[in-house]
């Protein structure tokens, strides 16, 4: 029986900010996050385990300290905001305050104005997940939407609850194989 693991990247200097999008470096927590999960992941003795991030910074940071092959996705970079990048949420509703509402009425089909929506995410990620059920043990450094996008799948939410799942930092999610679907465990690591 083979593991996917999944945890976001490390707290980063957007994060810290309010900030959503970019490609910003991790905070000082971040990086003690990217220490706590070498370790972490030493400790478990993982069998042939592979390490996959996107291609931003912050997973890549993420994952430094981990010593296993890693490969970089780029289809699992982080939700383009579009017009929105690197703004807060505040400032998306100021400026842009008719996307902002339309955003919360329908978050799963709303695509950012020369930006991507969670139903472009899902068909970005889908040779990710064909490629995922081929795998043994993975550890998927990711971004807050593109993980719930993967979770809804191996956990069969539906596409009204997908962009509402809940993904905290600093936390590695442990997917495992049962009779009919996936097993869940959740790793609060102490930063
Ligand atoms: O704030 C971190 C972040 O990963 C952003 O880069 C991204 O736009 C956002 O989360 C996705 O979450 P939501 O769809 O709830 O805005």
């Amino acid at each position: 029986p083979r593991t996917i693991y999944l945890t976001r990247h490390g707290e980063s200097c957007h994060n810290r900010q309010g900030k959503i999008g970019g490609d910003s470096d991790l905070s000082d927590k971040g990086w003690n996050y990217a220490r706590t999960l070498g370790d972490f992941i030493k400790t478990q003795r993982i069998r042939d385990l592979k390490v996959w991030t996107s291609w931003m910074k912050r997973t890549i940071q993420t994952a430094s300290y981990i010593e296993a092959p890693q490969e970089r996705w780029k289809a699992l970079n982080e939700i383009d905001a579009g017009i929105c990048e690197e703004m807060t949420y505040e400032e998306i509703e100021a400026k842009h305050p008719e996307e902002f509402r339309n955003r919360d009425l329908d978050k799963f089909h709303y695509r950012y104005p020369r930006g991507e929506s969670y139903e472009d995410l899902v068909a970005r990620l889908e040779p990710v997940i064909m490629e995922l059920e081929r795998q043994k043990n993975v550890l998927v450094i990711g971004h807050q939407a593109v993980l719930r996008c993967l979770l809804a799948y191996f956990l069969d939410r539906t596409a009204d609850q997908l962009p509402y799942i809940e993904v905290p930092l600093h936390t590695i999610i442990k997917l495992t194989p049962v009779a009919y679907g996936c097993k869940m465990e959740e790793i609060h690591m102490p930063i």
